[in-house]
């Protein structure tokens, strides 16, 4: 059933690639679904290519007969298609369950479109409740574990680095209440690769919800 909703959410999504299109493709379970009717509407002649944001969705992208380009040679992107760990109402979103945050926000920073595809599990009236992920210089370990718990969280360390030879502290906040001063300040914490708020980003959002799926834009209209 979730997996149906992941499926009818990125195929929505999909249904936005047009000819010629350099598509930037997310990391995770529901992208893969992305990835698979990607790969059908290549196979019936659409003609993109693709970049991807982890090791992982580019081994899947080519597996299906997509061309995927180094995004090392890349600096504009046309559409993106990602997954989230929670989403609201003005698509702020926690992205990086799968440790892919640090490339997913550079490549949605270099998109002309970003979309969010998601089950009905995602949708969060607001956002926090989620552990938020931070990727780390292993260097700076100790250090940005001080500094976020410091800033109220329990800091978890994951297992195994990122595709970027980085490590990820999992930092779960009791509330949010002002995520703009956290990425913030994130962002100005040396040793902080990259962190899964992703609040600006999002232009859309496809959530699948039994069956039915609901497109959010960013600045209100839906449909
Ligand atoms: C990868 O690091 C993440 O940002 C994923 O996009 C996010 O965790 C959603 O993954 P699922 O589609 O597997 O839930």
């Amino acid at each position: 059933m979730q997996d149906d909703d992941k499926r009818l959410a990125a195929e929505a999504a999909v249904a936005e690639v047009r000819d010629g299109m350099l598509v930037g493709l997310g990391t995770g379970s529901t992208v893969r679904f992305a990835i698979e009717a990607l790969g059908r509407r290549a196979a019936a002649g659409l003609g993109i290519m693709a970049v991807a944001t982890s090791i992982d969705s580019a081994a899947k992208a080519a597996a299906v007969g997509i061309a995927v380009r180094n995004f090392a040679d890349v600096a504009r992107v046309d559409l993106t298609i990602d997954g989230a760990d929670e989403i609201d109402h003005r698509l702020a979103a926690i992205k990086g369950a799968g440790g892919a945050m640090l490339r997913e926000k550079i490549v949605a920073a270099a998109s002309t479109r970003m979309v969010v595809i998601a089950d009905a599990s995602k949708r969060v009236a607001a956002i926090g409740a989620a552990k938020l992920p931070v990727e780390v210089l292993p260097f700076a370990r100790s250090f940005v574990t001080a500094r976020l718990t410091a800033l109220g969280a329990a800091v978890t360390d994951r297992d195994g680095t990122t595709d970027n030879g980085n490590i990820v502290l999992d930092a779960r906040f009791a509330s949010l209440p002002d995520a703009r001063a956290l990425a913030a300040t994130l962002d100005a914490t040396p040793g902080v690769l990259g962190h899964g708020l992703f609040l600006t980003e999002v232009d859309a959002a496809y959530i699948a919800d039994d069956g039915v799926v609901t497109r959010l834009e960013r600045g209100g209209a839906s449909g």
